[in-house]
């Protein structure tokens, strides 16, 4: 019988922890963690993305700032915010929603912030940290890092002996991903549009990690017996069986094909999702651990 990995309980879990640790913080030093999160322009996927993001940092009892900036905003205009955050000291984490519009240089945006506050892992500087392994020093992305507590749940922390193959190479997913797994001693492929017979290297696979943003692309017979499958994909499709003009999410994994084969599984909803909010509010109060001076917690 197939384990159904369930993010929404473990997200559940780690919520509450960031809620204990911002509490502590606030009784011993008089600060509160401080989450800005940037939006520019109105597409509504990143417009529910943020907002949930927002509303879960107020409920941790965090600080929490949303900027909107018009569509037409300029690269300027989203840098001098981006400063203005970076100096304020009541502002821990700062997250720019992406995609900026394309008129906007998103690398320079990113590697903006101050690499203090990227609760996203995206400066170049968190980034060699998760590369050379000094996991403890980075910020580590939070799509990535949710995905890893989840394998860990159901593997343990050591992975030897264990293959893994992650789908899609993006900076945001794919990559750190790989070099979490690489840390925890899987041996690890990363996999992308141009592999070869893809079916085939993901039937090798102990640990099968899908982030391609491509629907149910992973079908029931690329799944190694007893792997675990980790869904990364969010996917809106019609849904004309729900009635005219409805939709419904999927992952990038055909769920019920592969949970056949698959010993655990995250579904979508429900699994990857909400691990990624519960580690951007994690980075959040590491990140105003850190500036205080004290002890930081691990997730
Ligand atoms: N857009 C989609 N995922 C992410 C993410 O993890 N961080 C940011 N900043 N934008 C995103």
């Amino acid at each position: 019988m197939v384990r159904r990995i369930d993010g929404k309980a473990a997200a559940a879990t780690i919520i509450e922890r960031v809620k204990a640790e911002s509490a502590q913080l606030l009784a011993e030093t008089g600060t509160r963690p401080g989450l800005a999160v940037v939006i520019v322009g109105e597409d509504p996927a990143s417009q529910v993305y943020v907002a949930s993001k927002a509303r879960m940092a107020e409920d941790c009892g965090f600080r929490s700032v949303k900027h909107v900036l018009p569509e037409t905003a300029g690269e300027d205009e989203v840098l001098d915010l981006v400063r203005d955050l970076n100096a304020d000291p009541a502002i821990h984490g700062i997250l720019v929603q992406l995609p900026l519009p394309a008129s906007i240089d998103s690398t320079r945006i990113v590697q903006s912030i101050a690499v203090e506050k990227d609760v996203d892992g995206f400066h170049l500087l968190n980034v060699g940290r998760l590369g050379s392994g000094d996991i403890a020093a980075a910020f580590v992305p939070c799509t990535p890092a949710g995905s890893m507590i989840l394998i860990r749940e159901v593997l343990g922390d050591d992975l030897s002996g264990k293959t893994a193959v992650v789908l899609g190479r993006s900076n945001i997913v794919g990559k750190p991903m790989a070099q979490l797994l690489l840390a925890a001693n899987a041996t690890v492929t990363i996999a992308h549009s141009r592999t070869s017979d893809l079916p085939a290297l993901c039937r090798t696979a102990d640990i099968l990690v899908a982030a391609v943003g491509r629907s149910e692309m992973v079908r029931g017979d690329w799944v190694k017996p007893g792997a675990v499958v980790i869904d990364v994909g969010i996917n809106r499709i019609d849904a004309p069986e729900r009635g005219p003009g409805q939709s419904r999410l999927v992952g990038d994994v055909a769920y019920a094909e592969a949970a056949e084969h698959a010993g655990a599984i995250t579904p979508v909803p429900g699994g990857v999702g909400p691990m990624t909010i519960a580690l951007l509010m994690a980075n959040t109060v590491v990140s105003a651990c850190r500036t205080m001076g004290r002890a930081v917690p691990t997730f």
